[in-house]
């Protein structure tokens, strides 16, 4: 389910322009008459009618104080206030108008709040975090990632994937140290998850484990877990010392933790095109 806040309008024109080019919205469904914006998984519409009346609000919020003070840069002209800490709900805000005087405000929460992200959103933000919090991860929080991640597709849906959770510091400097600067993302975090693969219960417990690997990894980042993917972890001493039996699959063994940083831009990746062969 989802939904949509419509307003009415005289300035249809206007406000496609200013909601798609000032704000950056993208045009959701162009109803002629009806325009429905997004703005991530914000759906909200304007339709053109005879009587307008604008007593309602639309609030954005963006994922860091820097992104509101750019689009308050961008918005001077038509802004009502300057970007200011709003104790009373934690927020750090500013004011602006529409082209049809409706008042628009543009936040970022300064405490974390509940997952909102889009499947879009979720896929292009993903990134390899290698600097963590020092918290601890709440279990309801845990068990939220894993209900989603046990969604993972498997061969014949065998199952054979499972998570180990790892927490005690010697631990994870000693895994952090296994392979120099490619494992040192562990000793960073507050938690590292094993996703291993059992060959008694799958023929491709391989590519089973590493998609479920995958499949954690994003459903962490759902809830604002980063993660990093770390190689070549199926190895005979790791086993031994975390008690995995040999023929066991280690897909990876990933940090686990709230990011220090918001999400940066993805490291370049190749032209579409780059991807395709004849
Ligand atoms: C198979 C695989 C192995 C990787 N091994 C490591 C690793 O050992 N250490 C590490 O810090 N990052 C590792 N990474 C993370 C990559 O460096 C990262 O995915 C890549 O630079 C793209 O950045 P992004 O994940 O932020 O988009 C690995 C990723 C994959 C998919």
């Amino acid at each position: 389910m989802s939904g949509i806040i419509f307003f009415k309008t005289q300035k249809l024109e206007e406000l496609k322009d200013f909601y798609l080019n000032q704000i950056g919205c993208e045009l959701w469904l162009n109803q002629k008459d009806c325009l429905i914006f997004r703005h991530h998984n914000f759906l909200f519409g304007f339709c053109r009618r005879e009587e307008v009346k604008n007593r309602a609000m639309l609030t954005f919020f963006y994922e860091s104080r820097d992104e509101v003070d750019k689009l308050h840069d961008r918005l001077k002209d038509i802004s009502m206030s300057v970007p200011a800490v709003n104790e009373k709900y934690h927020i750090y805000h500013f004011f602006a108008h529409d082209p049809e005087e409706r008042v628009v405000e543009f936040q970022y929460f300064d405490h974390r709040v509940t997952s909102y992200m889009t499947g879009d959103r979720l896929l292009l933000t993903r990134r390899s975090f290698r600097h963590f919090e020092n918290t601890e991860i709440p279990e309801s929080l845990l068990r939220q990632v894993l209900e989603l991640s046990r969604f993972a597709p498997t061969a014949r849906n065998s199952q054979p994937y499972y998570f180990k959770f790892i927490k005690d510091r010697e631990l994870l400097m000693w895994l952090s140290k296994t392979r120099e600067k490619s494992t040192q993302p562990i000793g960073n975090a507050p938690t590292a998850v094993v996703i291993g693969a059992d060959p008694a219960i799958s023929r491709r417990y391989i590519q089973d484990g590493c998609i479920a690997a995958y499949h954690f990894i994003l459903a962490a980042w759902f809830y604002g877990l980063g993660t990093c993917w770390i190689a070549a972890m199926d190895r005979d001493d790791i086993k031994d010392r975390l008690h995995i039996p040999r023929d066991n699959y280690i897909a990876t063994i990933t940090p686990l933790g709230f990011p220090v940083k918001p999400a940066k831009t993805a490291p370049e990746r190749k032209p579409l095109e780059g991807f395709i062969r004849e």
